[in-house]
């Protein structure tokens, strides 16, 4: 989708010659002589309509505005999270069938903030994306262009932020997406490596895969006793963003590259199994975020790394009690061999040590006692860094992609014990989602880690069936928060009080 940033006034917002016009309309729109404006105020006034977010009021061929339809929608106090929620619903009503453009009107929200127009740019998205891949009779959604409207030259700058950011968020998503929903057969791990390569392609990117040979040479051994009960063969993708010089250490993404969890020997139930392919989740937000930081450029080093295989059951398979050697050199018990995505995590983790990363955070779609504690609202994370936590609870919150911190304490490790190894791979039921977290922390010792626990939040089951593209809005957050010169001007400039502002326009 093409988005497009204009600024107009009232009057000429009227005379736009639209199919599709959707004003987006605060708690206090104020007042003007156009027929807009005059159309809101009479609404408001007679009851018809109120400013409050999920309230719309459609017309149609209204006196005075050229467009043919068009929606109200209200976004009380204009927070991102309102304009989310009202560009969704007024899409819906405002556009039909053969929608092709929609022109969003933003000029009444007086003083637009960056992350506002990147909540309508990924809510325009969210609205319009139809998975096609593997249709036969390929319908994609026909909207193809919002003109993002603002009133005047200072909301122009910050609309033009955050629609950067926003376009950057919306591609790195998508693609997510993409991968996510695509069905195994048509996203194994040697597909998964040639979408990677294609990201190699991109400015300040590079990517290298490593197959079972070279996996083996590394002495990945938990990695590999997961892949030995499929045909098909493992892949091992490193991808880096080269944004800073080379002495700047970089930070490490990790994502889950399951791309079908049957569970192994110790098989899932048939229902729902289809939904396992959502299982390399983890690895797909990894490759949505590069392909955010390969439009945005932002000055930082970032490694992605995605161990990628099927997790089948077979003659080859591992079995229950198998003991296998981490690249570590810690040994691990099997006792259960759907507990699969902490055995490829913790050698991906060991991996990343020779990057001296800043920091390691790993993506996956882990538990299903993560799910049962967080539902679909917040992932679970956590940390060994109270700085890295916090930057990542921050990052959720500004992207609307949340999180919540959960515990690490040693006691959680004790099920994780056994006489046969020196660490087993799953603890009892309580408390699954940190025992997993657990067991991965003993593979973190020599970084500032986190690892968040998306199951419930990767993808969406039922009849909206499909990917979410989450975390990758909360990677990039946290990401563009680690540049440089961004948190020092955040920390060290203070804000212009409206005081400051009004000596300066004085002065110019
Ligand atoms: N991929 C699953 C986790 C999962 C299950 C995510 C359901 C979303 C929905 C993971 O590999 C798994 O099977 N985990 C087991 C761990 C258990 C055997 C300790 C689980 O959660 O049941
Ligand atoms: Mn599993
Ligand atoms: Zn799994």
């Amino acid at each position: 989708m093409d988005f497009e940033l204009k600024t107009l006034t009232r009057a000429r917002i009227c005379a736009e010659k639209t199919d599709a016009l959707l004003v987006l309309v605060p708690q206090e729109p104020g007042t003007g002589n156009d027929p807009l404006s005059a159309l809101t105020a009479l609404a408001v006034k007679s009851g018809d309509f109120e400013a409050k977010p999920g309230k719309l009021l459609a017309a149609y061929r209204a006196p005075g505005i050229a467009a043919t339809r068009l929606v109200l929608a209200g976004v009380g106090d204009a927070s991102p999270k309102n304009i989310r929620a009202a560009v969704a619903a007024g899409l819906g009503a405002v556009k039909n069938g053969n929608t092709q453009g929609v022109v969003l009107c933003l000029d009444l929200l007086d003083t637009l903030q960056a992350d506002a127009v990147r909540a309508a740019v990924t809510a325009c998205s969210e609205a319009s994306y139809v998975y096609t891949t593997t249709k036969s009779k390929a319908s994609p959604s026909k909207l193809q262009r919002v003109t993002l409207v603002v009133g005047d030259a200072e909301n122009a700058k910050a609309a033009k932020a955050g629609l950067d950011k926003g376009v950057a968020l919306v591609k790195g998503l998508e693609f997510a997406k993409e991968w996510a929903n695509r069905p195994a057969n048509h996203a194994t791990p040697t597909l998964l490596a040639g979408a990677a390569k294609e990201l190699g392609k991109l400015r300040n990117i590079k990517v290298e895969v490593l197959g079972p040979k070279e996996v083996a040479k590394l002495g990945m051994g938990s990695f590999m006793a997961v892949a030995q009960g499929t045909a098909e063969p493992l892949r091992f993708i490193v991808l880096r963003y080269d944004g800073a010089p080379k002495t700047v250490a970089p930070v490490v993404l990790v994502g889950k590259g399951i791309t079908f969890d049957t569970g192994g020997i110790s098989i899932k139930p048939a229902a729902e199994m289809d939904e396992m392919k959502f299982d390399m989740c983890g690895a797909a937000s990894v490759l949505g975020t590069f392909r955010a930081l390969a439009e945005l450029q932002p000055a930082l080093n970032v490694v992605g790394l995605i161990p990628a295989c099927e997790n089948m059951p077979g003659g080859r398979a591992i079995k229950p009690g198998d003991v296998v050697t981490s690249m570590s050199g810690q040994t691990i018990e099997i006792l259960n061999t759907d507990a699969e995505g902490r055995l490829v995590l913790c050698d991906a983790l060991t991996y990343a040590e020779r990057f001296k990363p800043r920091a390691v955070v790993d993506i996956a779609t882990l538990t299903g006692a993560c799910v049962i504690a967080l539902g679909g609202v917040r992932s679970g994370m956590f940390s060994t860094d109270d700085a890295l936590a916090d930057a990542l609870a921050r990052a959720g919150e500004s992207s609307m992609d949340l999180c919540w911190r959960m515990p690490l304490d040693d006691d959680y490790a004790e099920g994780l014990k056994t006489n046969f190894a020196d660490v087993a791979n799953v603890a009892g039921r309580a408390g699954g989602a940190i025992t997993a977290a657990k067991f991965l922390q003993r593979f973190a010792a020599s970084f500032p880690w986190a690892h968040l626990d998306i199951a419930g939040t990767a993808w969406k089951g039922g009849a909206a069936k499909g990917a979410t593209g989450r975390p990758v809005p909360l990677l990039l957050d946290y990401l563009l928060g680690q540049v440089p010169s961004a948190k020092s001007k955040a920390s060290t400039k203070p804000k212009a009080s409206p005081k400051a502002k009004a000596a300066a326009r004085t002065r110019a």
